[in-house]
């Protein structure tokens, strides 16, 4: 593929899980290492697009970051970049629950039991969907173990996606913090693709290539 292939094309990925703290050492979190987020920047530099990368400063990001930790600062973030972006890759896991109470000081061990009370995180691509322009392509993930198909169409359509990127998590061997991923993408229109098990980079090719195609069709070229 040129290097000039993605030019004047701007990205806004997301990539890594979020982090939701308790106290200043713990938190919540899950599994996501960034990798596919990072698949999509690699994919974007060789085709010759410009990126902007947000992610949890944990994840070994190659590139230089903007950093979020948690779901409320990755909100922040995107809302701070999503205006200059034509394409929103949404690869992060962001944490749907946070903990009602941050404790400032470290919790001491007592002798008896201990309570995390949850509350709703807000929803990243739900706010950002409402002053979503004509012309932008917002491409969400679905990272599921259960009822793949039925999940990933409500939330491509609750989001007002373009298309959505459904990853069955239940299996070791794709998705979390492997080097590969298989994957059902469902678009807006009601056109699905299945892309076969294969490296994570390889997947970011297939979607970017979707995606791009999609933008160019909203510009007319
Ligand atoms: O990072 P890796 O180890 O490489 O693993 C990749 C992956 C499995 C994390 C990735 O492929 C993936 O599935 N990412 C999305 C994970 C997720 O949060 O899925 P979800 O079904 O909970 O969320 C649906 C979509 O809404 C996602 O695009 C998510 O970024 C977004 N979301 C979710 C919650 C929230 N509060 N705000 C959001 O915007």
């Amino acid at each position: 593929k040129s290097r000039e292939e993605y030019k004047n094309i701007n990205f806004l990925i997301t990539a890594g899980g979020t982090k939701e703290y308790i106290d200043p050492v713990r938190f919540i979190s899950n599994k996501s290492s960034g990798k596919m987020g990072l698949a999509f920047c690699d994919s974007v530099k060789k085709r010759g697009g410009s990126f902007r990368l947000i992610c949890p400063s944990s994840v070994e990001a190659h590139y230089p970051a903007v950093f979020a930790d948690t779901a409320g600062d990755m909100l922040a973030r995107v809302n701070d970049f999503i205006s200059e972006c034509d394409i929103l890759i949404m690869a992060a896991a962001v944490a749907d629950y946070k903990p009602k109470k941050y404790f400032s000081s470290k919790i001491k061990k007592n002798n008896g039991h201990m309570c995390v009370d949850l509350e709703k995180n807000p929803d990243i691509l739900q706010e950002i969907s409402g002053y979503k322009r004509k012309n932008q392509v917002f491409v969400g993930f679905a990272a599921e173990s259960d009822n793949l198909q039925e999940n990933a169409l409500k939330k491509l359509k609750d989001k007002k996606l373009d298309m959505i990127v459904a990853n069955d998590i239940s299996r070791k061997d794709i998705g979390f913090d492997s080097l590969y991923n298989e994957v059902t993408v469902f678009f807006a229109d009601g056109k699905v693709e299945h892309i076969g098990k294969k490296r994570k980079s390889e997947i970011a090719e297939d979607i970017l290539n979707f995606a791009v195609n999609i933008f160019k069709n909203k510009k007319g070229f």
